[in-house]
């Protein structure tokens, strides 16, 4: 195992592929490096030195890689969902802090090889592989394999992604942190919005045996997997997934809570379609108890929640459910920046009195 003082270096696929999706990469390669001799000729005019030979190669054609710690020699290969982290030994320095790590699908160009690592790198400028390594440190001791909802929880995200879903459920350790909430809140309603295979929502449930979810998703597939994944985690005589539009289901829901047909909701996480989220916050308001929280997930986005020159759709959405709230009567909140596994992000945490 690499030492203490070891130099980490990671990477991501580009957006487009929309993540390492580790299951799917046989062969990784460290470049080095990017900044260095390069940038310094690029900035002189002169033409680029040639590209350095990539110094640390794996090929895995048989065997995909797998979530986990791997040992190559010295070095040590730390794989989580979203990040792949390369540490080395001090006796391996000095490595440009610079290089990166590509994964590829089959063996690659040189170019190709560079070509990704430089649009990798404008990712890894917000993003630090120490997040994904402290998440997969820690949970083995926050939440050994021996608790009773490991499997279940592995399983549905298998699950998922067998199914094709795409792979933006929260982290483990945003999972957990949303069910010892409702825990210490004694919440025995949730609801949230957005499903997707049903992962945060087995975390929710799994984690407080007296919790009932309403659980809403638009997407037909998702809600299928995700029934079939609540079903296999024998939770489904507590979660209720609801199939509908958002807006649409809510404004059910609230008109239920008020006809009395309904409890009133101690929880709401609201992880859907990022534009319509002022909306769900509203609709939400209207049908909770005195002193539950509403939480709505990526709300800072790398930081572009403050980059009010950023007018991206979701951005825009995601200020004015920030300043709306800060408005809002009966209501107080916080914006908080969270990093890990899942890179850089934030949620707006919301108590309505
Ligand atoms: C980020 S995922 C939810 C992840 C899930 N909460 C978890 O952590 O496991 C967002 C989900 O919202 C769903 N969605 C998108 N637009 C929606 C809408 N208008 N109403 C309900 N669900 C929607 C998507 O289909 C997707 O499954």
């Amino acid at each position: 195992m690499a030492s203490q003082a070891a130099c980490f270096v990671s990477g991501s696929m580009p957006p487009t592929t929309g993540g390492p999706h580790t299951d799917k990469f046989k062969s990784l390669t460290l470049c080095c490096p990017l900044g260095g001799e390069m940038s310094r000729s690029r900035n002189s005019e002169q033409a680029p030195p040639q590209l350095p030979a990539p110094f640390f190669n794996i090929n895995n054609p048989d065997q995909p890689f797998q979530v986990g710690i791997l040992q190559f020699g010295s070095l040590s290969v730390i794989i989580t969902r979203y990040s792949i982290t390369v540490s080395f030994p001090p006796a391996h320095l000095p490595i440009d802090p610079a290089s990166t790590v590509v994964f590829a699908k089959s063996p690659s160009t040189p170019l190709q090889q560079h070509n990704m690592a430089a649009r990798d790198n404008t990712d890894t400028a917000r993003s630090n592989p120490v997040w994904g390594a402290v998440d997969s440190y820690a949970l083995p001791h926050s939440h050994p394999a021996s608790r009773p909802n490991t499997k279940a929880l592995a399983d549905a995200l298998a699950a998922s992604r067998e199914a094709g879903l795409p792979e933006i459920s929260v982290s483990a350790a945003q999972g957990k942190f949303l069910a010892l909430h409702c825990r210490a809140a004694g919440v025995s309603h949730a609801l949230e919005v957005g499903t997707l295979g049903g992962y945060s929502a087995i975390w929710l449930a799994s984690e407080n045996p007296g919790l009932h979810l309403t659980t809403v998703e638009y997407n037909a597939v998702h809600v299928e997997v995700a029934r079939r994944n609540i079903e296999a985690a024998g939770l489904s005589d507590r979660v209720d997934v609801v199939h509908g539009a958002g807006v649409d289901v809510l404004a059910r829901l609230r008109d239920e809570v008020r006809a009395g047909t309904r409890p009133p909701f101690g929880f709401v996480f609201i992880d859907a379609d990022k534009v319509n989220n002022w909306e769900y916050f509203q609709l939400a308001k209207q049908m909770v108890k005195p002193n539950s929280v509403i939480c709505v997930d990526n709300v800072v986005r790398k930081g572009k929640l403050a980059d009010l020159g950023n007018n991206e759709p979701v951005i825009l959405a995601s200020r004015l459910l920030v300043e709306n709230v800060g408005k809002e009567p009966g209501v107080d909140s916080v914006v908080l920046q969270t990093v890990g596994e899942k890179s850089y992000d934030g949620w707006l945490w919301a108590v309505v009195s």
